[in-house]
């Protein structure tokens, strides 16, 4: 075999096994696992279970074993080569080639892990010797037991230049420092030393449990506190996580998978029986860590440091994953007190302060809109449309559509009701006149007869008069202002705003705004065949049509022959005096409704006059409605 065993991970965590089986054999969803009949014998109950966490499959009727590439082979028949090829390909990996170097390389990385092993068990071996007493006390002082310390074969490396070179010399220095266990010093020709002395070892595991690298924490104080073994043949640092081997199991029954900062947060996990934590190594996570995340669990919990420090992590975190974030697949946020660590934590408070944090871990979607809402005063108009602008861009960024356009929609949601106008009381708390004083300009006005008395109050009038149509705008205007922006699409951007408040009464239609505002909201490109694009996506082409075929009687923005300006200047103003007529109905209904509800008679003249108010407010907007129609058929 010339290929190195971590890029035949690679292709193995790349293939899907279930879809690669599941191409010539019928699966059936079993839990966690897919069930069919074994192709391997002969059967009628299906015994042959296929894996995709684990990436293999096992025959309970037959023993047939193995992974993606075992599959090609066994049961396709292809011979090594031509499977890792033909999966290669299906997983968009490049074969690497195979000059003479890279396969001596490759064969080397099996012995190097052998390697790895070897200096793992000195490095035990030397913590239960007389020189590893003070590890030993060490890690008592750190609420480490010896068969924690077992469990995770933390070791001690003595701080001598030369005893693991020494006791490993079979081995020879060139592989030894292939590994990163000995440092070749580069000037002259000086021997190389070991680069761990003086720390307690805590290795680095790959997913299948094999020892890739080292962490070497100082004991006490000292620069650097943890020291690692740098990049080799077998360790990639951005695509290993600590304890992904034992994590992954513990994960399956434990149905999540935490995600914590350092090794000792880990360690003091799994000492108070949470095994399913990892942690990256002392990075920011990167994608290849994501990917491994997401193979455990679908919505992986990630614990930062209250502090700014681990906040901003969390941030960096979101940035990472929004690209790859799909439907049901997403990361949750768990914040801990100010300067804690999981270690910390479970120190002072055991097993059931990290529990009682991990029941309500924060979405995604939450984390990233408390830390947007929070980054930046929002007192101006300016920086209120730049909340906008930086939630929009995070839901550009995130690669699949579904889940982008809910983004979109759910941040939307949040900015109208942060920014809405207030709810306005009617009748007003603590008394006539008085109440508020913040209202917005919503005021009753005093209006009084001619003889400068007070009306008595006629019967209140029902809402639904005057063609009031609370649930929003009739079909025949809205058709015209879809019409109009389809015509015009530049304004839908100028009009995004009064656009998204203003609800259309026929479902369909309304469906097309919403999308017309969201598409202008994210900047999707409108003109030219933008906007057919988006008709399309919401089912609505044939308003394209209907929009081309302008009828006589409309406004100017639904006229071909109309000039461009004007049609643009009205149609601006025919949204406006909409909305502002849809918030008049609103008001109106709201005054009614507290008139039925019949309050103590409190404020009740007031009412009445602010109701007649509206409605000649609302008259006007009608006014200047049919004003601007008429303007168009001259
Ligand atoms: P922390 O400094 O938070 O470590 O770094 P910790 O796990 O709480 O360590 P203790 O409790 O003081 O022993 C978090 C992680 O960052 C990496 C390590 O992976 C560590 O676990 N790190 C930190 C380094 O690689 N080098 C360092 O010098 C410090
Ligand atoms: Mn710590």
């Amino acid at each position: 075999m010339s290929l190195s065993p971590a890029w035949l991970d690679e292709l193995r965590a790349r293939t899907l096994l279930s879809g690669l089986i599941g191409k010539s054999v019928k699966l059936q969803r079993a839990g966690r696992e897919w069930k069919a009949c074994c192709p391997f014998h002969n059967e009628k109950s299906p015994s042959f279970t296929v894996n995709d966490d684990k990436g293999f499959y096992h025959c309970f009727g037959c023993g047939a074993h193995g992974d993606a590439i075992r599959w090609m082979t066994d049961q396709r028949g292809l011979p090594f080569i031509d499977a890792v090829k033909e999966l290669a390909q299906a997983a968009g990996l490049d074969v690497p080639q195979q000059d003479p170097r890279a396969r001596e390389k490759a064969e080397r990385a099996s012995t190097l892990h052998d390697v790895m092993a070897q200096a793992e068990a000195w490095y035990v071996e030397q913590l239960g010797r007389a020189e590893g007493a003070h590890a030993r006390a060490y890690l008592q002082k750190r609420g480490i037991s010896e068969a924690l310390a077992r469990t995770f074969r933390i070791g001690f490396a003595p701080d001598s230049r030369t005893g693991l070179r020494s006791a490993l010399k079979e081995i020879g220095d060139e592989k030894m420092v292939e590994c990163g266990l000995l440092i070749q010093p580069e000037e002259g020709k000086r021997d190389p030393y070991d680069r761990f002395r003086g720390r307690l070892m805590i290795p680095i595991r790959d997913a299948r449990g094999r020892t890739i690298a080292f962490g070497g924490r100082i004991l006490g104080e000292g620069e650097p506190k943890y020291l690692n073994s740098p990049e080799t043949v077998l360790f990639d640092k951005g695509r290993t996580l600590f304890n992904l081997d034992r994590a992954a199991a513990a994960s399956r029954k434990a149905d999540r998978v935490i995600v914590v900062e350092g090794y000792m947060d880990v360690i003091a996990l799994a000492g108070a029986g949470i095994d399913e934590a990892v942690a990256p190594l002392g990075t920011a996570l990167t994608e290849g860590q994501l990917e491994r995340l997401w193979r455990l669990d679908p919505r992986p919990i990630l614990c930062f440091d209250g502090d700014g420090a681990g906040q901003k992590a969390s941030v960096r975190a979101i940035g990472r994953a929004l690209p790859f974030l799909e439907p049901g697949r997403t990361l949750r946020f768990l914040t801990l007190p100010q300067g804690q660590d999981p270690d910390d934590l479970i120190r002072t408070g055991g097993r059931a302060a990290m529990e009682a944090l991990l029941e309500t871990p924060e979405p995604l979607v939450d984390r990233l809109w408390r830390h947007e809402e929070a980054a930046l005063p929002l007192d101006t108009p300016e920086a209120r449309a730049g909340l906008k602008q930086r939630l929009a861009e995070h839901s550009r960024a995130i690669a699949d559509k579904d889940v982008s356009h809910q983004y979109f929609q759910e941040f939307r949601q949040r900015v109208d009701e942060k920014f809405a106008p207030q709810r306005r009381e009617w009748p007003p708390r603590g008394g006539a006149g008085g109440a508020g004083g913040n209202g917005g300009g919503f005021r009753p006005r005093k209006v009084q007869d001619k003889r400068g008395n007070w009306v008595a109050a006629p019967a209140p009038p029902l809402p639904g008069t005057h063609a009031v149509n609370r649930s929003g705008v009739g079909p025949i205007e809205a058709r015209a202002i879809l019409a109009g922006l389809v015509r015009l699409p530049d304004s839908i951007g100028a009009h995004a705003e009064p656009l998204s408040h203003l609800h259309f009464a026929d479902p369909a239609m309304d469906r097309v705004r919403s999308a017309l505002v969201e598409a202008a909201w994210r900047g999707e490109a409108l003109e030219g065949d933008g906007i057919s694009t988006i008709l399309l996506r919401v089912g609505a082409i044939d308003l394209l049509q209907k929009a081309g075929r302008a009828n006589g009687l409309a406004f100017s923005f639904q006229r071909g022959d109309a000039d461009p300006e004007r049609a643009r200047r009205d149609l601006g103003e025919v949204i406006d005096v909409m909305l502002k007529r849809s918030e008049l109905d609103a008001q109106i209904a709201a005054v009614n409704a507290s008139f039925r509800n019949g309050s103590d008679g409190h404020g009740w003249e007031e009412a009445m006059e602010e109701q007649q108010h509206l409605q000649r407010e609302r008259l006007e907007t009608e006014r200047r409605l049919s004003e601007l129609r008429e303007q168009a058929e001259l």
